[in-house]
């Protein structure tokens, strides 16, 4: 953690006087900490306090009152490795779920590029009001880790879930994630996302439902662990945020397969999660086929090139290579079959008949079997919490 910036967020909770604890330990262990704080962060404990930890003046206000100088939550958000928000009340958790940013806490968590973690805290009640239960689960979709409150006694003396996790339990998962974000240091991943569309006319395409989020979720955990990206993605509508990430934008499968046998040589892993079309019209109208008076076109179709099974064919020793099956039935058997069939060294399944998973959701639920017959199932996650289970296999391969 020595040198690491860390963003320590405090609302207006009972739970904001543990986070001098956290702060010190942070500060102990050589980071560079600074506190954001909402308004009632500050009725809780001081910034007196907080500031003497640090050693540096606490952020809540937009500006300095005397001098009008403007403290820049966007400078911040880049300054941050993590940012950890400790106690998280219901408030501001709705206020981050929902983009209220009416405080500086709430500003800087928005523009924040680094990887943020919630340590909620409030009564049991409020915890398991449906509506927090929603706007956790809208910040696990945004890829933000929650830090899971604990079952004890609250302020309110009632006994329930509810109670912000102990400083040091907070502190270790900093340093868990610090130390994981080191293992893909020196190594390059080519990851495959989203559809390939095949032109049938300057106007159609034959596609399918893939939004990249998958891929793109794994291209920025890798990026997070230290690995140089090569992101070759179908069209989609979202970018890539990590400043290691190369983005290499294709349409077809045939061009989805140049620019991967162009990436492939040099990689150690490749993440082949790409939804690529199987078949492409054997040509391509020059012009926009009409409807007046004809009747319904024949449209034949050919054979796309595997991407996984050419790649998996090259594959050099130390290299290692993952594919996706995307199932709708028979998924054990059809994803061993394209384990075997594309020389993989790991399969990660995903089947339509789990809700939750596949094409567009911000969730996936994943079985990983590996060329040497491991097989483990995951619960229903984020998909940045997928690709770190991915990545987290990879390496131990
Ligand atoms: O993008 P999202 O909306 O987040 O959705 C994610 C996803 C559902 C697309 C993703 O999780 C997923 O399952 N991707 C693979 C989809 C797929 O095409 O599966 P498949 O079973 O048809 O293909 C098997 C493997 O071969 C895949 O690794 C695929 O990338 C690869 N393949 C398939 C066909 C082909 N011509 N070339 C390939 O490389």
């Amino acid at each position: 953690m020595k040198g690491k910036h860390i963003i320590l967020g405090i609302s207006g909770g009972i739970a904001a006087y543990k986070s001098a604890t956290l702060l010190r330990l942070f500060i102990k262990a050589g980071a560079e900490v600074q506190v954001v704080m909402t308004p009632a962060g500050k009725e809780f404990i001081t910034p007196v306090t907080l500031s003497a930890l640090s050693g540096k003046p606490v952020v809540s206000e937009f500006f300095t009152a005397n001098s009008g100088e403007w403290h820049s939550h966007v400078d911040l958000g880049l300054w941050a490795d993590a940012m950890v928000i400790a106690p998280a009340t219901a408030s501001t958790i709705a206020k981050m779920a929902n983009g209220v940013a009416d405080n500086m806490l709430v500003t800087t968590y928005l523009s924040a590029k680094a990887p943020v973690f919630v340590a909620p805290a409030m009564d049991l009640d409020m915890f398991a009001h449906p509506t927090t239960s929603r706007n956790l689960d809208l910040l696990r979709s945004y890829g933000n880790t929650i830090i899971e409150p604990a079952s004890g006694e609250l302020a309110s003396h009632l006994i329930g879930k509810g109670r912000m996790e102990e400083p040091e339990n907070i502190f270790k998962v900093l340093e868990a994630f610090f130390a994981k974000q080191e293992d893909l240091k020196g190594k390059k991943m080519l990851v495959t996302a989203g559809p390939t569309y095949e032109k049938i006319d300057p106007v159609r395409f034959i596609g399918n439902y893939s939004t990249g989020k998958m891929g793109y979720a794994i291209a920025e955990e890798a990026a997070s662990r230290g690995a140089e990206v090569v992101l070759v993605s179908g069209p989609v509508d979202i970018m890539p945020r990590h400043p290691a990430i190369h983005l290499v934008k294709v349409e077809s499968a045939r061009e989805m397969l140049a620019a991967c046998e162009e990436h492939f040589p040099t990689a150690d892993y490749a993440v082949m999660c790409a939804a690529v079309a199987d078949y492409a019209p054997a040509d391509c109208a020059a012009t926009k086929i009409k409807r007046e008076g004809n009747e319904p076109p024949v449209i034949h179709l050919v054979k796309n090139p595997d991407i996984a099974k050419t790649l998996g064919m090259k594959k050099r020793d130390g290299q290692k290579m993952v594919g996706f099956a995307l199932e709708t039935d028979h998924e054990f058997d059809n994803a061993m079959s394209k384990l075997r069939s594309k020389n993989l060294d790991m399969i990660v399944l995903n089947s339509l008949r789990d809700k939750g998973a596949g094409f567009g959701t911000d969730t996936n639920k994943i079985t990983i079997f590996t060329a040497d017959g491991g097989e483990t199932s995951f619960g229903l996650k984020s998909k940045r919490e997928v690709a770190a289970d991915i990545i987290d296999t990879l390496i131990t391969l």
